[in-house]
C-alpha cells in the first residue's frame, strides 16, 4: 500500500511541474521506475486541450542517458516494448553516489520531444545476508515491472520464505542471461529471474531446493513439479520453476579481498626520482635510403627512358628514316596536284551541274526554282507544309 501512494504522489508530482524527479536508493536493493506514456503526453499538449478532456494516445518512445554521457550507468536498464507501452528503468545499484538521469521522450506522430530529469542518490545500504534467485518461466520483463506486480510476487515468495522481511534485490531479464527469444507464439515468454534477500535464514521450503533427490531429478531435465506444501502461487503466471531457484548464503561466504589501499601520489622526501633511461639512439640513414633515395633515383630513370622516347626517337629526326619520309611529302604534293588539276577540268566543262548540288532543288518534285529568285530566297527550305506556302509568289 505505502508503495501505491508513494507512486500516486510521485505523480502527481510529476504531472505538476518539470522538476526534477529525485529518489534515495539504498545501494544493492532493486530499483524500478515507470516512464508514464501519460505524464508526458501531458508535457505535449496545451493546458487548454488537457481541460477540454481531449487527451491524445500518441505513440512515444523513450532515450534515457546518464547526463553528460551517452549511455545509462552501468547497473541501470531501460526497456520498452511499443511505443504505445509505457517504458521502464529499472536495475540494482551496488556502489554509492549520484547519477543524474535525462529522460527524452519523443512523440511519435507530432515527432515533438520532453525531457525529464531523474536524480538518483545511492546510500550505503547492508546487502541481505541470504538470498535466493527464482525463475518464473510464463513472464516478461515489462509485465513483472509494473508496483503491482512485484508486489504480488513478492508475496508469494514471503510465504514460501516464511518471513515478511524480504526485499527484492534484483530483476532481470533472462535474455539478458544467455536465454533464447521465445517463438512468437502464444503460451512462450522470455522468463525473468527475480532475486530476494532476507536477513532471516532459508525456511524449509528453500532448503528443500538442496535436497539430494530434487538435485537428481532436476540434473536430469526433468520437469520437477515445486513440492506441494511449499507451492505459494497464487496467480499461475507467478509460479516459480523449481529447478531454477539457487540460494546465496553470503555469510558463508569468503569476505571479498580488501581494495588496495590509494597512496598519496606524492614522492616522500629524500628519494630521488629517477627517470628510465631513454632508449638507444636510432640509425636513421638506411630508412631513409630505402624510402627516399630509391625511389627518387628509379623516377629519375624513367623520367629519363620516356624523355628519350618522346623527344630523341621522332620519326622525322631519326636519320633512317629520312628517305621514306621523302617519298610520304612526295605522295601527298602528287594528291594536291592532281585534286587542282580535277577541279580546274571540271570548270571548263560547260555542262550544268548536277541538280542536286543546287541549292534550291526539291528531291520529290525535281522542280528547280529559277536562280533569278536567288537573292530572295532561305539557303535551306522550310519543311514543306501543305497548309503553307512558303514559296513567295510571283
Ligand atoms: C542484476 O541482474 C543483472 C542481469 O543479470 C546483472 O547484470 C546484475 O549484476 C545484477 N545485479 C545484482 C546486484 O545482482
Amino acid at each position: 500500500m505505502a508503495v501505491c501512494r508513494s507512486w500516486f504522489l510521485l505523480l502527481t508530482v510529476v504531472s505538476a511541474a518539470h522538476a526534477e524527479i529525485k529518489f534515495n536508493l539504498p545501494a544493492g536493493k532493486f530499483f524500478s521506475y515507470e516512464l508514464m506514456r501519460e505524464t508526458f503526453q501531458s508535457d505535449f499538449e496545451s493546458l487548454s486541450q488537457l481541460y477540454l478532456g481531449r487527451l491524445y494516445d500518441d505513440p512515444m518512445v523513450f532515450k534515457c542517458n546518464l547526463q553528460y554521457f551517452p549511455d545509462l550507468p552501468e547497473w541501470l536498464r531501460f526497456t520498452q516494448r511499443h511505443p504505445f507501452d509505457n517504458g521502464f528503468l529499472y536495475g540494482t545499484p551496488m556502489s554509492t553516489g549520484k547519477s543524474v538521469i535525462e529522460i527524452y521522450a519523443v512523440n511519435k506522430r507530432s515527432y515533438e520531444t520532453t525531457r525529464q530529469i531523474l536524480v538518483l542518490n545511492v546510500i550505503a545500504a547492508k546487502s541481505p545476508s541470504y538470498q535466493a534467485e527464482f525463475f518464473i518461466k510464463l513472464r516478461e520483463i515489462e509485465k513483472v515491472l509494473p508496483p503491482a506486480v512485484q508486489d504480488e510476487i513478492k508475496q508469494d515468495l514471503q510465504k514460501l520464505w516464511d518471513t515478511e522481511a524480504l526485499d527484492i534485490v534484483n530483476i532481470s531479464n533472462a535474455l539478458d542471461r544467455g536465454g533464447r527469444v521465445p517463438l512468437p507464439l502464444a503460451g512462450h515468454f522470455e522468463g525473468v529471474y527475480v532475486k530476494v534477500g532476507s536477513e532471516q535464514k532459508f525456511s524449509g521450503c528453500l532448503l528443500q531446493v538442496q535436497a539430494p533427490e530434487y538435485q537428481r531429478q532436476c540434473a536430469t531435465g526433468a520437469k520437477v513439479k515445486v513440492p506441494g506444501e511449499c507451492n505459494f502461487c497464487s496467480i499461475p503466471s507467478n509460479c516459480i520453476s523449481w529447478c531454477s531457484t539457487e540460494l546465496f548464503d553470503l555469510t558463508q561466504m569468503a569476505p571479498s579481498p580488501p581494495a588496495p589501499t590509494l597512496g598519496s601520489g606524492v614522492l616522500e622526501a629524500g628519494e630521488d626520482f629517477e627517470p628510465p633511461k631513454s632508449p638507444e639512439d636510432r640509425d636513421f640513414l638506411p630508412d631513409y635510403l630505402v624510402t627516399i633515395i630509391v625511389p627518387l633515383v628509379v623516377a629519375l630513370v624513367l623520367c629519363l627512358l620516356l624523355t628519350y622516347i618522346m623527344c630523341g626517337r621522332r620519326e622525322g629526326v631519326d636519320k633512317r628514316n629520312e628517305k621514306t619520309n621523302q617519298i610520304q611529302l612526295y605522295h601527298h604534293h602528287t594528291i594536291l596536284d592532281n585534286t587542282d588539276e580535277l577541279r580546274s577540268m571540271a570548270d571548263h566543262r560547260g555542262v550544268p551541274p548536277p541538280l542536286s548540288t543546287l541549292p534550291m532543288f526539291d528531291s520529290r518534285t525535281g522542280a528547280q526554282a529559277t536562280p533569278s529568285d536567288s537573292p530572295r530566297m532561305p539557303l535551306i527550305m522550310a519543311q514543306h507544309d501543305p497548309n503553307v506556302d512558303t514559296m513567295p509568289r510571283k
